[in-house]
This record gives structure tokens, sequence and C-alpha cells, in this order.
């Protein structure tokens, strides 16, 4: 365990005007990316930090600012995002290093960019994030948050003609249409094994295992039983 740089006032002050235009920017957001999933990756951050040797400030910024322009609500464009991120903080005074490492953690840290990116980025702190967002992702609140996105896009919640289809393609991932349950086996179950800390490790074991029991008797009911 390192133990937590305090925050300067003035980085304190940064990130109470983030949190205000992250929340002020999210209202009214789709249900799995709005501002109580921001503050539940925030504060999962804020934790796996205090265990990390990382730059706090940036945890925290990369992690309010994660989802200010999720590209799949925005005709697909993946700048967005990391445009906002930077143009908010470039109106509060904040160094250019620090925003330049803010807008690479906005920009990459995406489920469907990470794999095949030739010029993938990654630092401790955008793993901190990733980690943080990802186990938004799974357990009772990932269950919450695939059936409302399912419920969103229209999509069946389940149809047994439909096989899962792991390991697609990042194209292929976007475009899929498939029911929501196939979206446990293409991405769900497969977080707790990509997480980069410890503190997420622990924490994403709990939240799979409760998964696994829901989709068990999911199928158990599904036959009747
Ligand atoms: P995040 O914002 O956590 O990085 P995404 O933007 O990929 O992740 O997805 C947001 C939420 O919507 C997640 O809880 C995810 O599981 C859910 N979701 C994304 N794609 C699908 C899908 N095809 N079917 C069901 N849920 C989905
Ligand atoms: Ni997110």
């Amino acid at each position: 365990m390192t133990p937590e740089v305090p925050l300067t006032p003035e980085q304190l002050e940064v990130i109470r005007l983030t949190e205000a235009y992250v929340r002020d920017t999210l209202q009214g957001a789709e249900g799995g990316h709005d501002w109580h999933h921001t503050f539940r990756v925030w504060r999962n951050a804020r934790h796996i930090a205090s265990g990390e040797k990382v730059d706090g400030f940036i945890v925290e910024l990369g992690a309010l600012l994660h989802d200010i322009a999720d590209s799949k609500f925005h005709g697909g464009d993946e700048e967005v995002g990391p445009r906002r991120a930077r143009t908010h903080l470039e109106s509060l005074g904040v160094a250019e290093e620090v925003i330049h490492h803010v807008e690479r953690i906005v920009r990459h840290i995406s489920f469907k960019g990470g794999h095949s990116d030739p010029d993938a980025f990654s630092s401790r702190e955008l793993e901190v994030v990733r980690d943080a967002d990802r186990l938004d992702a799974i357990g009772a609140i990932g269950i919450a948050r695939a059936f409302s996105y399912g419920g969103h896009k229209g999509r069946a919640f389940y149809d047994p003609d439909v096989p899962p289809r792991p390991g697609m393609s990042k194209e292929e991932y976007k475009h899929s249409n498939a029911p929501t349950v196939n979206h446990f086996h293409e991405k769900l179950l497969l977080l707790r094994d990509l997480m980069h800390t410890d503190t997420a490790r622990r924490m994403a074991e709990k939240r799979h295992r409760y998964m696994e029991d829901f989709l068990r008797q999911f199928h158990r009911e599904w036959d009747g039983l």
C-alpha cells in the first residue's frame, strides 16, 4: 500500500467543478450511462487508487470524464469525449500534461478499442479507471445495466436460437443485435479476468459469481423448473 498523496485545494476545486460539469452534461442520459454510473465509477476508482502508486488527480478526472460523450450516442464519433474533456479542463486552467493524460484515458478506456489498437495507450491511471468502469458492468448493477441497455435498443432479452459469439471483432461487436443474455457470454463474464489491479480482482470475484448464479437461475426458470 502506498500512502495516498493528498490533493491540493486547487486540485479539489477542479474536481468539484468537473463533477458539476459532468452531472449537468449527463442529465437525461440513458440509464446505464447516466451520472449515477459515473459516480459509481469515480468512487470505485478512488477506492482502487488508494492501494496503487498512481496520480490520484488524474485518476479522479479520468473517472469523472470517462463517459462524457459515449461514441455509441454520438454517431460512432470516438473523438467527441476526449475533445470535451480537453475543452473543459482547459477552461479551468489545468496543466497541459494532466489534460493530455486525461484525454488519452477517455479515448482509450473502451472495451471495444483495447485489444487490437495499433497505437494502444496504457498507464496505471488508465488501468485503475478501466477496472473501476468494468466493475460497474458486472454484478447486480451490471445485470441491471445490461437489460436496461438491451431494452433501450429494443432487443430480445433471450433467444435460445441465437447462440453467443465470444471473440467478436470491434466492428462485429458494435453492430451486434444479439439478445441481452448473450452479452454476458460475449463480454460480462470475461471482465473478471481482465482486471489490472488486485483490489478490482477481489471485488470482481464476488460480482462474477453473482452473475453466474443469476444465469443458472434464469435458465432453470426458462426450462420451467
Ligand atoms: P461502459 O460504459 O461500462 O464502458 P459500454 O458503453 O460498452 O460500457 O456499455 C454500457 C453498459 O451497457 C454496460 O453495462 C454494458 O454491459 C451494457 N451493454 C453494452 N452493450 C450491450 C449489449 N450489446 N447488450 C446488453 N448490454 C450492453
Ligand atoms: Ni462507463
